[in-house]
């Protein structure tokens, strides 16, 4: 079949990697930081995408949400747009050189690259119950999920910055050590690479909390969210993140939904009222994500066609993978 994810590594595409954490259901900033991305690049590239349930765990999770929450981003994944035909969806845990890639880079990371890093110096001063090592891990686990494939671009959000520099730094210590096996990783980021939350917009929208809008809401919901929503003193419609941060990050996330530029979103409300604005990108919302709740509720009965999407999924991951893994291990010396 022509256009498969082998096909483009032979014609020397690039390759792309990015993960989720089944720990909620995705919110619009997961949707517009990293999947909407995940999705385009489908066209063009060698894609693959984990559902990253070792990340998942590096916070408690109940054994039975983290089953539930695993087979959700799943069904959301497919139903918006990620197809198995093109790229590759697995779920982290189905693949075991994740882990094992992780280990043999702790050997070559020092702690000192980890614990300056902002979400583990933030996590662990809200909560100091949160001391597990998977925690000051994680950008190592994250540095292996992409090399594995030799991925070269990864869509993410702003906040997945610092650990994909991590990654970098890993990458080029391996290489100095062992021979050259990795080239340098490209974020790549959007104009919503932050969404921040409809309630305290300097606070990033995240999975807790219900000043997010997230993908299982129905339509009703989001427009009772947006319509919630705080707005910035003065009434005009304006792109300004300094001095407007609210009606800014609105705009961002209608101009991204709409396909319209922010500029002309501006000119449409001009001499208009926040409950204009508020109304119509409430709608918007609603509209843009009404196949997929659509096509969702299809795929929720399929659950023959979605297992056997896992299991290619991870078959195919396992052999790119394994191969990295035991090139990996031949260089360092391992007895093979
Ligand atoms: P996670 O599950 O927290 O988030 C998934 C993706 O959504 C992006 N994102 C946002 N983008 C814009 N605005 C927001 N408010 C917003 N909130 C979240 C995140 O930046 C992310 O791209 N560590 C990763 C998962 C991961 C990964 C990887 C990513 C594991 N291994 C390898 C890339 C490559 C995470 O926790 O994402």
């Amino acid at each position: 079949m022509a256009n498969t994810p082998a096909d483009k590594k032979a014609s020397g595409k690039e390759t792309v990697f990015s993960g989720i954490k089944p720990t909620a259901r995705p919110h619009l900033g997961n949707y517009l930081g990293m999947i909407k991305q995940a999705v385009a690049l489908q066209e063009s590239y060698q894609c693959i995408y984990g559902v990253v349930d070792l990340h998942a765990i590096t916070k408690p999770q109940k054994p039975e949400e983290l089953t539930q929450n695993t087979r959700d981003i799943v069904l959301d994944l497919l139903a918006l747009g990620i197809d198995p035909e093109r790229s590759i969806l697995f779920v982290q845990s189905h693949v075991p050189a994740h882990s094992e890639l992780a280990w043999i880079f702790n050997s070559i990371t020092p702690i000192s690259w980890l614990d300056r890093l902002g979400p583990y110096k933030e996590e662990t001063a809200v909560n100091s119950q949160l001391n597990q090592v998977g925690i000051l891990d994680y950008p190592v686990l994250m540095t292996a999920d992409i090399l594995l494939y030799k991925a070269t671009c990864v869509p993410v959000g702003e906040d997945q910055l610092p650990h994909i520099d991590v990654a970098n730094e890993i990458a080029k210590r391996f290489n100095h050590l062992f021979g050259k096996t990795f080239d340098p990783i490209k974020p790549l980021l959007t104009e919503a690479k932050r969404i921040m939350s409809l309630a305290e917009p300097k606070k990033k929208m995240s999975k807790s909390g219900d000043a997010g809008i997230s993908l299982g809401d129905s339509a009703d919901e989001i427009r009772k969210k947006i319509k919630r929503a705080v707005t910035d003193s003065g009434s005009e419609i304006r792109y300004s993140p300094g001095a407007k941060p609210a009606v800014s990050n609105l705009l961002t996330i209608y101009g991204e939904l709409s396909g319209k530029p922010v500029a002309d979103i501006e000119k449409m409300y001009a001499g208009k009222g926040y409950a204009d604005f508020k109304n119509d990108l409430a709608q918007v919302v609603a509209d843009y994500f009404a196949d997929f709740r659509a096509r969702r509720a299809e795929l929720q009965n399929d659950r023959v066609y979605v297992s056997g999407v896992l299991a290619d999924g991870a078959a195919r991951a396992a052999a790119i993978a394994d191969k990295t893994l035991k090139e990996v291990k031949a260089k360092m010396g391992f007895l093979m």
